[in-house]
């Protein structure tokens, strides 16, 4: 089972870009599943409903969240009624929405979860572990792989969650930084882990924003509306490779298109 993750779509023309590429990309490297974090899609203002369905038909079969997928109120119906697209768990159960969900592929039942950490991140959430311990526990027996995207900004607090499922999540990377990390590797029970899948959106910014207007609300401290870089889009990633019989992941590769 070959597992696709992209990292942050950070705005529209990010969308655009997984439209146009996203189908081809899955066919080129023999993707099973394509989990797509869109918390950003529409510049910083979370994902609307309409993202969501772009993205769905452009080969993602799973969206993922983080802190700004509750910035739109007008997607809060839609994250309740649409299985396959998620924000973070410990939001709590006050929020709209599901952390989780179990996805079929090819008859194998995959249990997705995104979590978000509480390093350096607003809002800060509840605790993950409790969360994800929790929904592990609820769902044993009714997936055949599980997947967890953990939002967060501290690599360390994402490797941590790493080594905490290891073996009990077959495939954990990261998104939030927009920065694609070389980490990628096997930890020792067997789970695929990567610290940030990076980004999907224009190239030759910060993160993908404008760099002067980075740079300017950062020398002067006033509030300065971010507009997306100018450079061409792109899409940063990992494949993970797993065996479905054992569940250990075989290979982590970095991809970028
Ligand atoms: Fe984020």
């Amino acid at each position: 089972m070959r597992i696709l993750c992209i990292g942050d779509v950070t705005s529209p023309k990010g969308v655009e870009h997984l439209r146009h590429n996203l189908w081809r990309v899955r066919k080129e490297n023999k993707i099973d599943f394509c989990i797509v974090n869109c918390e950003n899609a529409a510049l910083i203002t979370g994902a609307s409903a309409s993202d969501a369905e772009t993205l769905f038909s452009s080969g993602a079969d799973c969206l993922t969240g983080g802190n700004h997928t509750m910035r739109q109120k007008s997607v809060y119906t839609y994250l309740d009624d649409t299985e396959a697209m998620l924000r973070p768990i410990n939001f709590g159960d006050g929020a709209p929405g599901h952390g989780y969900a179990i996805l079929d592929c090819n008859g194998y039942k995959i249990l997705v979860i995104n979590a978000m950490g509480n390093i350096h991140i607003e809002p800060t959430l509840d605790n993950p572990y409790p969360y994800i311990d929790r929904a592990l526990e609820r769902e044993k027996g009714r997936y055949d792989l599980a997947v967890m995207d953990i939002h967060a900004e501290a690599t360390g607090e994402k490797m941590a969650l790493g080594y905490a499922y290891d073996g009990k999540i077959n495939v954990i990377f990261g998104t939030h930084t927009h920065v694609q990390t070389a980490d990628e590797q096997i930890l020792p029970q067997g789970t695929g882990y990567i610290s940030d899948v990076g980004m999907c959106g224009e190239s030759g910014g910060i993160l993908g924003m404008n760099p002067e207007l980075v740079v300017k609300q950062l020398r002067t401290r006033m509030p300065i509306r971010f507009e997306a870089a100018r450079g061409e889009p792109l899409a940063t990633g990992a494949i993970f490779d797993v065996d479905t019989g054992s569940g250990k992941v075989s290979s982590v590769e970095r991809i970028k298109f």
